[in-house]
């Protein structure tokens, strides 16, 4: 998605704005028409040409309020606008397609095993393959960082996962062509969509099935021995949450990175000064989620009629929650279009708000901590080397290429070169 910076309220006709259009978000200019309904329409209703409508919430403290109360708005009935007026049949047995309590019993024990100090071990192994990720800038020509992230995830929850590498590729491929079936560089015909779940689901089905008599304490191990309440989880659960899982990672966390390196593309000093004090780089972190924002948003439906700052909303009707609108919000982050590593407090909602926070969310923490404290480590400066190109997609915000030269640290390249060199090791679950 484009991240401009509008200077004041455009004056636009909320009417003529299709916010569920996805080139919307890979060649126009959401945050203008975001700006423009915080300040103008907040609570704002949207019809499509084939009748079917949606509530938009641009405000941070709506955008919490529809995503923290499941009295008034459920998720089981889909929780993305590309599902609009189709219910889930993922609801109720995928966590996060649940309300409480269903979604509680399933949670609890998944939050325990992605919790930081669980994930602490592996921090050496995504080290690893940070080096291995950045290798390439020791070259000293173009690179291109966006498609190079677009593998990030899967060494990482892969591993966690225990999927097989060889899969890696294809299954980063599926998941983009289920979050952007409308862009063409990942678009296989009108049945993208479509096709991309039902490989995704087979795909788990078999691991499932060939795995069954393995020892396995990956994390489709952990859900496989889960227990809800007295019973355990029975497959089409498990393989809804394992997509769940690596959907959840995969689609979101590549472009927090090529955001926040756009970011330093475009604002050298912010990236200075990280240089000069690499303490920073946690809170960098936590900027460049809010400024990437790569979960554009998420779906409820209300339960029974109910108000959002001031308006009446019907019982049944979907209410989009723009969580990156809400990370623009002039009411809760000063100078909101403002790029600052530094910047404290900072309760952005990037993970969501309230039961459904991302389970995701120490996991994505660490890897990308990691890997800004490599690049720290290892690149003086970035120069962009082409054209940047962003995702077509109302749910993730996404840049597909970014083109980047380094300029690197003294010693680096001849690090980076050695850990390319060194013999890849087979990242396997102990
Ligand atoms: C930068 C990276 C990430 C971002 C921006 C992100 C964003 C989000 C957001 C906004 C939600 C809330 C959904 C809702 O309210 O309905 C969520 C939930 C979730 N995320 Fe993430 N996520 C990231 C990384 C990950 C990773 C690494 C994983 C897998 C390990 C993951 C798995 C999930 C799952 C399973 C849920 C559902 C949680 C629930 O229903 O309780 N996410 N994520």
């Amino acid at each position: 998605m484009r991240i401009t910076r509008p200077r004041s309220v455009p004056d636009l006709d909320p009417a003529a704005v299709d916010l569920a259009d996805p080139q919307l978000y890979a060649t126009g200019d959401p945050h203008a028409v975001w700006l423009a309904l915080r300040e103008r329409n907040p609570v704002w209703r949207q019809t499509l040409p084939d009748g079917r409508s949606f509530w938009s919430v641009t405000r941070y403290h709506d955008v919490n309020d529809v995503l923290r109360d499941h009295t008034r708005f459920t998720s089981e009935r889909g929780t993305l606008l590309s599902t609009l007026a189709v219910d889930d049949p993922a609801g109720g047995k995928m966590m996060a397609a649940s309300d409480p309590p269903t979604h509680t019993a399933m949670r609890e024990p998944l939050s325990k095993a992605l919790s930081a100090r669980s994930l602490r071990r592996w921090e050496p192994r995504i080290r690893r393959m940070v080096h291995r990720l950045i290798a390439p800038l020791a070259d000293g020509v173009a690179w291109d960082i966006a498609e190079a992230s677009a593998a990030f995830p899967m060494a990482f929850t892969g591993t966690l996962m225990g999927l097989p590498e060889r899969d890696w590729p294809r299954l980063t491929q599926l998941t983009t062509m289920a979050i952007a079936p409308d862009d063409a560089e990942f678009s296989e015909g009108r049945g993208t969509l479509v096709a991309a779940h039902h490989e995704l689901f087979e795909y788990f089905a078999d691991h499932l099935h060939t795995t069954r008599d393995s020892a396995d304490d990956s994390l489709v191990g952990f859900l496989r021995g889960m227990t809800v309440g007295e019973r355990r989880l029975r497959q089409d659960e498990i393989v809804y949450n394992c997509y769940s899982l690596l959907l959840g990672a995969n689609v979101t966390t590549p472009h927090a990175v090529a955001g926040t390196v756009l970011a330093f593309v475009e604002e050298p000093a912010q990236y200075a000064r990280l240089t000069l004090d690499p303490g920073v780089v946690a809170r960098a972190v936590e900027e460049g989620l809010r400024w990437s924002s790569p979960a554009n948003h998420f779906m409820r439906y209300t339960k029974r009629e109910t108000e959002l700052s001031g308006v009446r909303l019907g019982a049944g009707e979907a209410v989009v929650a723009w969580l990156g609108s809400a990370n623009r919000d002039r009411r809760v982050f000063a100078d909101p279009f403002t790029f600052d590593v530094a910047r404290s407090p900072n309760r952005h909602v990037a993970f969501g708000f309230g039961p459904h926070y991302c389970v995701g969310a120490p996991l994505a923490r660490i890897a990308l901590r990691i890997l800004f404290e490599e690049v720290v480590r290892h690149v003086a400066e970035f120069e962009q080397a082409g054209p940047v190109e962003h995702l077509a997609s109302n749910f993730v915000a996404g840049i597909k290429h970014l083109p980047v030269t380094a300029r690197l640290r003294p010693g680096a390249a001849e690090r980076l070169d050695a850990a390319r060199a060194a013999e890849p090791r087979r990242e396997v679950v102990p």
